[in-house]
């Protein structure tokens, strides 16, 4: 076994609420068990070109509480050619970097493969507010984007309802529909739209409003994952054939940001804690997850390879109650 005298951390792809608390985890348990711990700022970008820092326990306070990332985030093409990763390995041999803990998605997993693959152990942890990594059942930051969007989808329902109007919002979440499953059951959401089922707004949303408006019900919300997209199409279908006068709401970056919720500090601090336990025994190759509410690890391809279902029970027991 490599002795692990260095480890390297950073974060990678879209930032997530909980990075800083998984950051301050990992550097605080890597100087416990006796190692040093540099902070890589911009993802695999840093890694890259040496943008590196020494940290120390104090690096790492009143962050906990932060949305964003201290090391700063990118996505980065260069490290996807072999010759951007023989250079970032050349960089970590020069800098005396054993092995690093990678914060990001399955595209950061792949790149954390790859440099495993090369002689650098690297632990991966989950971090995307979409909450699409396959292997893990919750990422870091999708507690809390899901909870932003609660918020102002609660704030667009006051003018909603004033003015009996329908809102069609828009959730992020790349191609996956969780952010808008969970935040739609959550503001009680009259339909949620998402790309793993198959919708046809004629068919299925405009004669559910209609059976709706017949109750009395004048106002309306419908979340959309950006998977889907199109809610200006679809404000202007419903405004046409229902009347109900329509607007559609893009939410955007602000999903992003914010002071992490509960559960994401502390499922962070757990995944940071658990990767370094890894680090420090030489174990690479590995990613953490959340699996049955237990934080746990798999093999890195293995875990790229496994499939999330979509939770369609969830789903079907919105569209039903939802009326
Ligand atoms: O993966 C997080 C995410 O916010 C997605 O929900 C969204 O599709 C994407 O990143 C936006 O990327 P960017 O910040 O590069 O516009």
């Amino acid at each position: 076994m490599k002795e692990m005298k260095t480890i390297g951390v950073l974060t990678s792809g879209g930032d997530a609420p909980g990075m800083n608390a998984a950051i301050r985890a990992i550097v605080r348990a890597g100087i416990a068990k006796g190692m040093r711990v540099i902070g890589i700022r911009r993802g695999y970008n840093g890694l890259i070109n040496g943008d590196m820092i020494e940290m120390n326990l104090r690096s790492v306070s009143d962050i906990i509480h932060r949305g964003g990332t201290i090391l700063y985030t990118a996505r980065s093409p260069e490290f996807r050619t072999e010759e951007g990763m023989q250079k970032a390995v050349r960089v970590c041999q020069e800098m005396g970097i054993d092995g690093i803990a990678v914060v990001g998605g399955d595209g950061s997993f792949r790149g954390a493969s790859d440099l495993s693959s090369r002689g650098i152990p690297c632990v991966g942890l989950p971090g995307t507010i979409d909450n699409d990594i396959s292997s893990s059942e919750n990422c870091i930051g999708f507690d809390t984007a899901v909870n932003t969007v609660k918020e102002m989808v609660d704030k667009l329902r006051d003018t909603t309802e004033s003015h009996d109007r329908c809102s069609v919002v828009e959730v992020m979440g790349r191609r996956a529909g969780y952010i808008a499953l969970h935040a739609g059951i959550a503001v009680g959401a009259t339909c949620i739209i998402v790309p793993e089922i198959k919708t046809d707004i004629e068919k299925d949303i405009i004669p559910k409003l209609q059976n709706i408006q017949k109750t009395g019900k004048k106002h309306f919300i419908i979340v959309v994952a950006e998977g889907v997209g199109k809610v200006d199409e679809i404000a202007k279908l419903i405004q046409d054939k229902t009347g109900i006068e329509s607007r559609a709401t893009i939410l955007g970056h602000v999903q992003r940001g914010g002071s992490p919720t509960v559960q994401d500090r502390v499922m962070a601090s757990e995944m940071g804690y658990y990767a370094v336990e890894l680090l420090s025994e030489g174990i690479g190759n590995r990613v953490i997850v959340m699996k049955d509410n237990k934080v746990i690890d798999y093999d890195i391809h293995e875990a790229l390879k496994m499939e999330k279902p979509f939770e369609e029970r969830l789903f079907n027991i919105a569209h039903t109650i939802s009326i």
